[in-house]
């Protein structure tokens, strides 16, 4: 069920966030300030160290010497932490790795910091979600 509240913000602060909402494409103010209310748990769930979800995009040059090998190996050392992972050859030169985890969020961060430390890791990215606990 939906409750309304009130919202008192300074003036210039409002148009900041109006201007923020206008850039993200919101509907209108509400959803706006859900999504970030619900932002902020999640990067609590994390915080907490609690059982979340995330997902690791990975871009490298498949030319790097024993990349491919090692991405492998770490994934395979963190086996019980992933739930898939997809292999897209972007051209020639780059591949591009996405790998959904999900566990422990020290843990997940430890495995994604390896991978994205690799050299040859052009870009590398956690992107931190959560299981929901908190969030309806
Ligand atoms: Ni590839």
């Amino acid at each position: 069920m939906l409750k309304r509240f009130s919202i008192s913000l300074e003036e210039e602060l409002l148009e900041q966030f109006d201007a923020y909402i206008r850039e993200r494409g919101y509907v209108n103010r509400s959803e706006a300030v859900r999504d970030l209310i619900r932002k902020e748990f999640i990067h609590e769930e994390w915080e907490q160290d609690g059982d979340v979800v995330g997902v690791v995009t990975l871009v490298y040059n498949h030319h790097q010497s024993q990349l491919q090998e090692k991405i492998t190996e770490i994934q395979h050392d963190y086996y019980t932490l992933i739930t898939s992972t997809t292999h897209v050859h972007m051209d020639h030169h780059n591949c591009l790795e996405v790998i959904i985890v999900k566990g422990r969020a020290s843990r997940i961060r430890e495995l994604a910091e390896k991978m994205i430390a690799l050299r040859g890791v052009k870009n590398g990215k956690l992107t931190m979600t959560s299981t929901g606990h908190h969030l309806h």
